[in-house]
């Protein structure tokens, strides 16, 4: 069986040599001496000076949205996972829908200003398969607008903007460091931002609104994360540079055996230090992404159609996005992880090309 994604695990003796240190100290969450670490590791990775490290990227959106004291309406895409919407509507707000760029499948910046209205509070975008927004001209609009920015960035870590990071962007920016993420720690998340005041309400929210023992400062919730999972991404962050360097040689491999199937590909050129975390492909019709599916399956290879449905078409949401519905119609995400080896990527390419070439199939 072939999956379509396969979690990275790290040396075993690295996650015993942490566990180690977890028995000494008996110490397994609220804040511990790892996921101190593992923040202060991933701060100078990324090369950013403000994080915190949370339960999941799902919660992160959530305590971003409450620490800008969200209301009414958020422009959102409606090409991403179902979290990015239910996290506004979770929080009680209303998700209103902009379509996307035909191109890099990220919110259309275009279509912005003629969504907003007197209800409208924020843009919440999300950087599709570590495909940047265009984060200057959302800014723009939402700076002459007076809204706030949120980034689902749960599949960019690393990318750059501008030398930057992409967490750098918007008031404040998330990431997923959930197990079929690139980048790990079993569940968790991180929630970004430059604005030191904004960084201390979103602690206090991550830890039930605790000021000490017995002090609260607002309503929180549990949004922290324990040592053993910060173990985990303390173990796997050595490791990154590899697992990048393994999955762009796959993600060229596939762009060569596939150079004969009728497919486009979102536009993933000049984007720096882009992340390789998915291989979506678009076909020329949903018939021909059924087939393939049908056919990749018989054969146990897993594939995903991320992101399928559209956000605007769940049964508590609605909005209007052609391009949306068009993409996630034809969009699908082929197997790519670190042991994925060149001969199963060529067995997945002829059979996408036997589809191809055997239209009775
Ligand atoms: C775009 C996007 N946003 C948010 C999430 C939620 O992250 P988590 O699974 O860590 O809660 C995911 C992934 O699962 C995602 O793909």
């Amino acid at each position: 069986m072939i999956p379509v994604t396969k979690p990275f695990l790290p040396p075993k003796a690295e996650y015993d040599a942490y566990l180690h240190g977890i028995w000494e100290r008996n110490w397994l969450t609220n804040n511990g001496p790892l996921v101190n670490e593992l923040e202060l590791k991933l701060k100078e990775n990324l090369g950013i000076d403000q994080m915190l490290y949370v339960g999941n990227g799902t919660i992160a959106l959530q305590i971003a949205i409450k620490a800008l004291g969200l209301k009414g309406e958020i422009i959102t895409t409606p090409f991403s996972y179902v979290a990015t919407t239910s996290s506004i509507v979770w929080e009680g707000c209303t998700p209103v829908f902009v379509d996307i760029l035909p191109d890099r499948l990220t919110i259309d910046p275009a279509m912005i200003e003629a969504a907003i209205n007197p209800k409208t509070t924020a843009i919440l975008a999300t950087h599709i398969y570590g495909i940047p927004c265009e984060v200057a001209r959302i800014q723009e609009i939402a700076d002459k607008y007076g809204l706030k920015v949120i980034y689902d960035g749960a599949h960019a870590f690393g990318v750059k903007v501008n030398g930057k990071s992409i967490f750098e962007y918007g008031d404040i920016s998330t990431c997923s460091f959930h197990a079929t993420k690139l980048f790990h720690t079993i569940e968790g998340g991180a929630v970004f931002t430059k604005d030191p005041e904004l960084l201390k309400r979103m602690s206090y929210l991550r830890n039930f609104g605790h000021d000490g023992p017995e002090k609260f400062n607002g309503v929180g919730v549990n949004g922290k994360n324990s040592e053993f999972h910060a173990a985990m991404g303390l173990s796997i962050l050595p490791e990154m540079e590899e697992i990048k360097k393994k999955r762009k040689d796959q993600f060229q491999h596939y762009k060569k055996l596939l150079g004969g199937l009728k497919i486009t590909y979102p536009e993933t050129s000049n984007i720096e230090n882009y992340n390789y975390s998915y291989f979506p492909i678009l076909f020329s019709s949903e018939d021909q992404l059924l087939k393939s599916i049908k056919i990749l399956q018989e054969n146990g290879i897993g594939s995903r159609r991320y992101f399928y449905p559209g956000l605007n078409l769940l049964d508590y949401t609605s909005g209007c996005c052609p391009v949306s519905d068009d993409t996630s119609s034809r969009v699908l995400c082929l197997p790519i992880y670190h042991t994925l080896s060149k001969e199963e990527q060529i067995m997945i390419a002829r059979l996408l090309l036997r589809v191809q070439n055997n239209p009775n199939l």
